[in-house]
């Protein structure tokens, strides 16, 4: 059976790259009757220090922005990692199975951990493991995520093959990144080559998801651009990133494709292209800020949904842990 699942880590605030790479194409899931589970994965976000109060709100404010996206509880499980511990249960079992080499290739904790690896923690090393767990304790097949997730989705199907070929069965799916749409990897609006960022410290470089109209449209009219008109054609994209990735982002927030964009706006200057842009994010970006902004307004509500889904979660993961432990030998 098809079954979806993704998380985000409640760090810091949205970002537009969220939205485009991973959010809206949760939504799109949860419309194709498939069931699907989307996870805050606040055990990941301690991998590098957080505030505890910080990590609560941003926690709440994740899943005010998964409710205010069109996620509903009625048709996904949205809950906290930490309230599923069958997560963490198969996580040790995973860290037995991946090799150390596996994880020193990660190019997300060689970014994270920076020069000085002796001094990361040991969860940023073994994070890609409980991402593993995240995902196949729910015998999950697909995996929403932008372009940057990809390798540790291609190690979550290493993890699956070879706990399959060790204890020899065939018990994990393995599972397949869904990277879809124009905006699988949006940039920094201020660098091209750098992908848009809750952690960047210019904040101009992203449109947050809790901006308003003003912010969004400033942001946009202040992106790096080049001097020319945009092309009729995707192909006069390349070698201009800024120009590709205000494109990009147009096409993922209008739900078209680049090409079509290209149709219509083809010969326009940025000074024309970018205010369309603003209007649209705006239009698109705000009655989400909105929506999240009520939904923080009554955080008891939001933990309440959040139980229930772990609840739900717990239903599947379970029996799947249960079935992991039999055949790895755990007498119960
Ligand atoms: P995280 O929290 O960094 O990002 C959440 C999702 O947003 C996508 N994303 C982007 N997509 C396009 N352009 C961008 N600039 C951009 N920035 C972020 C990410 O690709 C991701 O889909 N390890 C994961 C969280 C995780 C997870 C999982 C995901 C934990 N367990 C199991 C899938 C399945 C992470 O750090 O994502």
């Amino acid at each position: 059976v098809p079954r979806v699942f993704s998380g985000i880590q409640p760090t810091g605030g949205l970002t537009l790259g969220n939205y485009l790479g991973a959010i809206k194409r949760f939504v799109d899931m949860q419309a194709s009757g498939i069931e699907t589970f989307y996870c805050m994965v606040d055990l990941h976000a301690i991998t590098t220090p957080q505030k505890p109060d910080d990590l609560r709100r941003a926690t709440r404010e994740l899943a005010a922005g998964y409710l205010a996206a069109g996620l509903d509880p009625a048709k996904s499980s949205l809950f906290n990692q930490s309230q599923v511990p069958e997560h963490t249960q198969l996580a040790w079992v995973f860290n037995c199975v991946a090799r150390m080499g596996w994880l020193s290739r990660m190019t997300q904790f060689k970014d994270k951990a920076g020069k000085n690896r002796e001094a990361a923690s040991v969860g940023l090393f073994a994070y890609p493991n409980l991402m593993a767990a995240d995902i196949l304790v729910y015998h999950a097949t697909h995996v929403p995520v932008g372009e940057d997730q990809k390798q540790h989705i291609e190690l979550t199907r290493d993890i699956a093959t070879k706990f399959n070929h060790d204890y020899g069965v065939d018990f994990f799916p393995i599972p397949e990144p869904v990277t879809e749409g124009a905006a699988t990897r949006v940039m920094s609006l201020r660098d091209g080559s750098k992908k848009m960022s809750k952690s960047d410290p210019s904040a101009a470089s992203r449109i947050n998801m809790t901006d308003d109209s003003d912010m969004i449209s400033q942001k946009i009219r202040k992106a790096k651009t080049d001097p020319d008109a945009l092309p009729s054609e995707a192909s006069g994209l390349n070698e201009r990133p800024e120009a590709r990735n205000l494109v990009n982002i147009y096409a993922g927030l209008a739900d078209m494709t680049v090409d079509a964009v290209l149709a219509d706006v083809g010969g326009k200057e940025f000074s024309v292209f970018k205010p369309m842009l603003a209007e649209l994010a705006v239009s698109k970006l705000s009655p989400i800020a909105a929506e999240m902004a009520r939904l923080m307004q009554d955080t008891a509500e939001i933990d309440k949904i959040l139980r229930q889904g772990a609840q739900n979660a717990r239903t599947v993961a379970g029996p799947i842990l249960e079935k992991t432990y039999d055949i790895i030998g755990m007498v119960r």
